[in-house]
């Protein structure tokens, strides 16, 4: 059956607004009038809640002849890519422009304000401002303080807010003050991924086998569920661990990651090999430093080792230090070899990290050298820190938190070329 809508999506003329029937039954729920003061779409990834709650915020902010919208994601730019360029698609170039320099969009000729969630002083900005409409792209990532001045804002009559997320822990405040709060307002639009009919069913598969434990539940199944245990059960050293030194597929990049010690930790450096079109992932080398005698000493062996590992590894191009030392940066940086160019690391939020991690190694795309054993070492004893009320890995000491973001620093830039959507 759904094979079948598949077929029909794909084969209806480009310029049709086609609809999933969840999607459908959104449309439907909204122009008779079941919409509430909070409508908030959550559930799987890739299940359609961003293109419906385009759709549906284009028809509430269009009703309007004069009116104050505001759009917010974590950030300006993921607010671009992942809402304001797809509307773009949806609904062209005359219709939606946009002025992301002045932090400004025309929707049908209706001005909107954009803002970045995680920036201080959009949070002051939105402070004053009296709102009909406010769209999130993300809600969970954004701070609940952020979030409840934004509800306030939504004072005048008949004022809306259209928000998507992804499933957190059942403890996170969205969960637990708005979507489980029976007194307020609300719409909770829960989506699935096979509510998509528009994705390839190879990529659905695809998908699922990606995700496992925690992140299978809440991302591919949209269920609020808590992170408990091991982070990486499904590392095997049997399957996820190979020779010192096997023969390896060609690499077309390698990458360092870097993490500094501090009093009670290691400084670590992790090499990273990327084969052709980044098909599978190669950690293959590591420098782990639990003595941290000097900032001296650490230069130095930065200086040898990655001397060395340029020679073994012509393709070796970036390294991205933890951007907390600028000092040690500096000094890495004069200290590099030619043709290496020492960064700082993105540091992306842990979750996105290990959620990234965990997919390569559930489609079976990262391999960790034998001459790793701190980072394999680290993969088996990472646990989730359960006394929290938000994802936090364990970092008591027990395991090494180290290893593991000297090796996420060296992969965390690509996650485009590493799953393309
Ligand atoms: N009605 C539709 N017509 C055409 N394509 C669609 C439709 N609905 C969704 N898609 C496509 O399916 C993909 C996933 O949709 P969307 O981005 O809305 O999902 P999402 O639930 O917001 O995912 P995530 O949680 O990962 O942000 C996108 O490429 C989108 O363009
Ligand atoms: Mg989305």
């Amino acid at each position: 059956m759904r094979t079948k809508h598949r077929k029909e999506a794909t084969t209806t003329e480009q310029d049709e607004l086609n609809l999933t029937p969840l999607q459908k039954e959104c449309v439907w729920n909204f122009l008779s009038g079941e919409f509430k003061r909070l409508n908030i779409l959550e559930g799987s990834v890739r299940s359609g809640k961003t293109y419906i709650s385009i759709v549906l915020w284009c028809l509430f902010v269009g009703k309007y002849q004069h009116g104050t919208f505001l759009m917010c994601g974590k950030t300006l730019s993921t607010l671009k890519r992942n809402v304001l360029e797809p509307m773009v698609k949806i609904f062209g170039d005359n219709s939606i422009k946009l002025y992301t320099s002045k932090k400004e969009a025309r929707i049908f000729g209706r001005k909107v304000y954009l803002e970045g969630a995680g920036d201080i002083r959009s949070e002051n900005k939105i402070r004053g401002m009296t709102l009909d409409g406010a769209y999130c792209d993300e809600l969970s990532l954004f701070g609940e303080e952020f979030f409840s001045m934004l509800l306030s804002r939504l004072s005048n009559k008949g004022a809306m807010l259209f928000a998507t997320t992804n499933p957190d822990c059942p403890a996170h405040w969205l969960k637990r003050k708005y979507l489980d709060n029976p007194k307020l307002s609300l719409l909770d639009l829960h989506f699935s991924l096979d509510d998509n009919i528009f994705l390839d069913c190879d990529y659905i598969e695809n998908l699922k086998r990606e995700y496992t434990g925690v992140f299978y539940d809440r991302f591919v199944k949209g269920m609020w569920v808590a992170a408990e245990g091991r982070i990486y059960p499904d590392f095997e050293k049997s399957k996820h661990v190979i020779r010192k030194n096997a023969k390896l597929p060609e690499l077309a990049l390698a990458t360092v990651g870097v993490d500094f010690g501090g009093n009670k930790s290691a400084s670590v450096f992790t090499l990273t090999g990327f084969t052709k079109g980044f098909s599978s992932v190669y950690v293959l080398e590591e420098h782990y430093d639990k003595e941290n005698k000097s900032a001296e000493n650490l230069i130095a062996a930065f200086r040898q080792k990655l001397s060395f590992w340029k020679q073994k590894y012509p393709m070796l191009r970036k390294v991205y230090c933890d951007s907390a030392e600028q000092l040690l940066v500096k000094s890495f940086r004069s200290g590099a070899p030619p043709g290496v160019e020492v960064c700082n690391a993105l540091k992306k939020p842990i979750n996105t990290r290990i959620n990234m991690t965990k997919r390569l190694l559930g489609s079976e795309r990262l391999f960790v050298s034998s001459s790793c054993p701190h980072l394999v070492n680290a993969f088996e004893n990472a646990l989730w820190d359960s006394s929290k009320s938000f994802d936090l890995r364990l970092d008591d000491g027990t395991s090494d938190i180290d290893s593991l973001d000297a090796f996420e620093y060296s992969v965390e830039r690509f996650d485009k070329e590493l799953f393309r959507f």
